[in-house]
């Protein structure tokens, strides 16, 4: 189940877990009308299943470096990790693991929104001259590290931060 999955990131998630041979499911407020895609808030517990398996939380880049002005974004991002980190501890005997993946500058709506209020201190185009892979982030690129964090043959891999940010933060 892919939350955020009808845009973006998320969406891009779905797409390779689904071409992984998964049946995927997609929680969104905004769903893109595809297969499987419910209209859900996740911010709303009652309408949310129980999750089980395998967890990848997708938290951010901007809890390595700091971000101005996006102070309250960071520690809630930063409350993602150590999330990540004690679930791990508490859901790992029942062989559930839980990683996180904070993704750095990756090319979707929302960057090209923060673009626009002028967050991102620089255009799209200076950030990639400052990047060692020198692009921006594609959302495959996180579907990538997802689809490897929930194969079986990942379940020693938990309570992980695995960066996917072109050599951004290391
Ligand atoms: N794009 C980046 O560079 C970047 C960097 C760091 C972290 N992230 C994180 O990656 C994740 C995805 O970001 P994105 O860039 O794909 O953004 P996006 O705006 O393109 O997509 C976000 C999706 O989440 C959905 N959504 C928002 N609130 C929801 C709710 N309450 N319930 C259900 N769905 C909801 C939206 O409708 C949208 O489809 C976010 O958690 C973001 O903080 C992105």
């Amino acid at each position: 189940m892919v939350t955020g999955g009808g845009s973006g990131i998320g969406k891009a998630v779905a797409a390779r877990l689904r071409k992984d041979g998964y049946q995927v499911a997609v929680f969104d407020i905004a769903p893109s009308g595809g297969e499987l895609e419910y209209k859900v808030d996740v911010t709303d517990r009652a309408q949310v299943d129980a999750d089980w398996g395998r967890i990848v939380n997708i938290s951010s880049s901007s809890t390595h470096s700091g971000q101005p002005f996006m102070s309250s974004y960071v520690a809630a991002k930063s409350g993602v990790n150590g999330l990540t980190k004690s679930l791990a501890l508490e859901y790992g005997p029942q062989g559930i693991t839980v990683n996180a993946v904070p993704p750095g500058f990756v090319n979707t709506p929302m960057l090209r929104r923060a673009e626009g209020k002028g967050l991102l201190g620089g255009s799209i185009e200076e950030h990639i001259e400052r990047t060692p892979v020198r692009r921006a982030g594609r959302p495959e690129d996180i579907a990538a590290a997802c689809s490897f964090l929930i194969r079986e043959e990942a379940g020693y891999i938990t309570g992980q931060i695995l960066g996917v940010n072109g050599g951004r933060n290391t």
